[in-house]
């Protein structure tokens, strides 16, 4: 069904459709956490295989009429192991956080201990937050990072390891922006029996794209998503080794989910094709030195980042200096049309729905094609717009790069 169909049929829909493209088109995203996935990718989402039942797993299916289904989960699977160099691969989690439950429970029972990153360092809810499954099913304890320079201090891993024996050590986060030590991770882990899972929801993308370290083959099981840095569709992924890949497939089905989102999973088949072009290494290497070139441009104006940079595709602004909540430099920003998140920061004195940081990331406008000289005008608008200096001249700068630098 094409747009066209829509607008007869649901012009209700057809017209938020319609506006959320508008949006996303006249805006400039610096989401850490989203992309712009291709046209190919959302016509595989948009199929008829969303209209087909298939649960279960390739060759073993308990509904009739799989044959294409189990081809195209088969190819997504290959395309996500030559990807990331991985022994197996699960590509049905229909989400990041469904993908880590899943994990969780391939290797523990209810009750067992999980030592992962807090929510207020920049964890993720699956890490084993009190209100999220993760933290009412697993008995968990959770690191910080060292409030004076912003890094995961290992030492207080190692510690809290050795104290409460976890049986899967977590790492990996949603605002952290600098690289995970994973050999360091692993040599705790092995210290106290420990899984060891690495969480690259975030740079998936980039590890795939070989602008950072994988914990492939280091890591017991790896999580992701698919829809951040990688540049897929909405959707999750397991890679773990030929000793745990049957616990991980019978933990995502019939474990805790149902039939697999075959449209989504042709999608990701898609976006691990895209991945695995020379082009993608290029965009992977750009949106690394984009944010660091964005970094240091918001620092020459004023801004305090913690950690002092970036290795990844983020960067967190600490806003006290300039005296600015979180809450209300997003408020002006989306005024001008650049989209960002408040995001809390290392002993952040404000509460969460307010904050002192702003987490900003540059895959979204990497896409789009934007280069470093790109992220110095970029630093100058944000800079102006929170000094409050000219928002209508800013806003409409905002309008030029965004026609410029077209959606994909
Ligand atoms: C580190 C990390 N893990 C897991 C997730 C969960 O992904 P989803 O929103 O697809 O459930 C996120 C999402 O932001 C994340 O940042």
């Amino acid at each position: 069904m094409g747009t066209k169909q829509l607008e007869t049929v649901d012009p209700e829909v057809a017209g938020l459709c319609r506006r959320e493209a508008e949006r996303q088109a006249s805006c400039l995203t610096l989401i850490a956490s989203e992309n712009h996935s291709s046209p190919a990718v959302r016509e595989a989402v948009a199929s008829l295989l969303t209209d087909k039942y298939a649960e279960g797993y390739p060759g073993r299916r308990y509904y009739g009429g799989c044959e294409v289904g189990d081809e195209v989960e088969r190819l997504a699977r290959n395309r996500a192991k030559e990807l990331f160099g991985a022994e197996t691969a699960n590509v049905q989690p229909h989400s990041g956080t469904q993908a880590n439950l899943a994990a969780y429970l391939a290797v523990m029972e209810p009750g067992d201990c999980l030592l992962g990153m807090s929510l207020n360092a920049g964890g993720h809810l699956s890490h084993g937050y009190e209100r999220n499954h993760t933290g009412r099913l697993f008995r968990a304890v959770h690191y910080g990072l060292d409030e004076s320079t912003g890094r995961i201090d290992y030492g207080e891993v190692e510690r809290l390891a050795k104290e409460h024996r976890p049986k899967v050590l977590v790492g990996g986060g949603s605002s952290y922006p600098r690289l995970i030590d994973w050999e360091r991770l692993r040599a705790i882990a092995d210290e106290v029996g420990a899984y060891l899972m690495a969480d690259i929801a975030h740079p998936a993308g980039l590890i795939a794209g070989k602008a950072l370290p994988s914990p492939v083959g280091i890591a017991d099981l790896v999580t992701m998503t698919t829809h951040k840095t990688l540049r897929g569709p909405r959707g999750g992924m397991i890679l773990s080794n030929k000793t745990l890949v049957k616990k991980v497939n019978s933990s995502v089905f019939p474990g805790g989910q149902g039939g697999p989102f075959l449209h989504a999973i042709a999608g990701k088949a898609v976006a691990f094709g895209e991945a695995l072009r020379p082009e993608f290494r290029d965009y992977a290497a750009r949106v690394v030195s984009n944010a660091c070139r964005l970094g240091t441009e918001l620092e020459a104006r004023g801004y305090d980042l913690v950690t002092g940079g970036t290795d990844t595709h983020c960067l967190l602004v600490d806003l006290r200096p300039k005296d600015l909540s979180g809450k209300e430099a997003e408020s002006r920003l989306l005024e001008v049309g650049i989209v960002v998140n408040k995001n809390l920061i290392p002993g952040d004195p404000r509460p969460a729905m307010e904050t002192s940081g702003l987490r900003l990331g540059t895959p979204a406008v990497t896409t789009r094609g934007m280069k470093e000289g790109e992220m110095a005008v970029l630093a100058d608008l944000i800079d102006r717009t929170l000094t409050g200096e000219d928002r209508e001249g800013v806003a409409a700068r905002v309008r030029e790069l965004a026609e410029a630098f077209p959606l994909p």
